[in-house]
């Protein structure tokens, strides 16, 4: 048999073409039906614990149950990913679940703008409360940190948020401790994470498939439709990508864009602090002049840029053009950096340029 670097298989009866070394579950996303993935993040791959990504296998005549996001795919097999049997073993599982959680309507609203992977499952397979509750975890004691919410009470113990902690962002800030029911999701120094290496990254939120995790600074309020818009953090040189929410008026919160280049990564300015300051009533939205009295005035920008070029000019002329400084932005197009060292060095005459993407 020849190698080749392409698998042919058929998921659900359509002809699908994969990689070499992909899993079956790259090949169920390239076709319109989905399979939840409660224990998968793309960033950290597989870990095959929560069985709800099972499929269906037939191989000659052989069927095989195996789970899509480790199993490679192979030549001339056919998956198989909603028949009868997987979708009550899917409920099944989700009435497992279910039983040892607190879910109600208002635990599948809070997720709905960060990951709402558990309650669109529940929305699919409709499982029913059938098992004995068991005892819920330990809701998390409030370190009084501002940004992140603990409640282990929606804890389906499926390890994403340790494994984007440790293998993804590499902080080791939170760990697994206890078995079964009764592990719960540790940071060292008495389960504090203002006390632990947290960097606030926020990546464990955004993984988390059932709210267990939340951010605090982010109030959705459930009535109103909210809206998404790709944006940039606006604060360093690298840029990373962000989903800005509003509802419209308002600048209500981000979120991670995992399409932009970054793949959803943030550090604890991006996640939690690249918008608020939109809405602060401190914000200059206009030229601000100091009168004689030295208290600033709002001045019209006709204004504010007479008294710039008037001051710049006599700074130039009394002491010559490395009197000045010129700051560029991380947050403009390479053009207008481009034209402002250009400013800067033929029109005033100085090198004193920098941008803040150096630092
Ligand atoms: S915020 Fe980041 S560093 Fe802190 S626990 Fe979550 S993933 Fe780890
Ligand atoms: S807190 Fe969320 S991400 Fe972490 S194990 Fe529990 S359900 Fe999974
Ligand atoms: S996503 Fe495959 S086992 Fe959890």
């Amino acid at each position: 048999m020849i190698e080749t670097d392409f698998i042919n298989l058929k998921v659900n009866g359509e002809n699908i073409t994969v990689s070499t070394g992909d899993r079956l579950l790259h090949a169920i996303k390239k076709t319109q039906k989905s399979v939840p993935t409660l224990c998968y993040d793309d960033r950290i791959g597989p870990q095959g614990t929560c069985r709800m990504c099972l499929v269906e296998v037939k191989k000659g005549q052989n069927i095989n149950y195996v789970a899509s996001c480790t199993y490679l795919a192979e030549n001339d097999i056919e998956v198989f990913t909603h028949s009868d049997t997987l979708i009550d073993y899917r409920k099944t599982l989700l009435e497992l679940s279910l039983s040892e959680i607190k879910w109600d309507d208002q635990s599948s609203e809070k997720t709905k703008l960060t990951n709402n992977e558990f309650s669109a499952a529940v929305k699919e397979y409709k499982p029913e409360n059938i098992f004995p509750e068991l005892e819920k975890r330990e809701v998390a004691k409030d370190d009084l940190n501002p940004f992140i919410a603990r409640d282990y009470d929606k804890c389906i113990a499926c390890y994403r948020c340790t494994n984007i902690c440790n293998d993804w962002e590499q902080a080791s800030a939170i760990t697994i401790d206890g078995r079964g029911q009764d592990s719960k999701i540790f940071s060292f120094f008495d389960n504090k994470l203002m006390k632990s290496d947290c960097t606030f990254c926020g990546q464990c939120v955004n993984t988390c498939p059932t709210g267990a995790l939340s951010n605090k600074k982010i109030e959705i309020s459930l009535e109103k439709k909210e809206t998404k818009t790709k944006s940039i953090c606006p604060y360093c040189g690298v840029g990373c990508g962000i989903e800005l929410i509003s509802d419209g008026k308002k600048v209500l919160g981000a979120t991670p864009d995992f399409d932009a280049p970054s793949l959803g990564s943030l550090c604890v300015k991006g996640q939690f602090a690249s918008w608020d300051f939109v809405n602060s009533q401190e914000r200059l939205t206009d030229p601000l002049l100091k009168n004689k009295n030295g208290e600033f005035e709002k001045v019209s920008w006709e204004k504010a840029y007479e008294v710039f070029s008037q001051k710049l000019n006599a700074s130039i002329e009394n002491n010559g053009p490395d009197s000045t400084v010129w700051w560029a932005s991380a947050r403009v197009v390479t053009e207008a950096n481009y034209l402002l060292q250009k400013f800067a060095r033929t029109v005033v005459g100085t090198n004193n340029i920098d941008n803040c993407s150096r630092t």
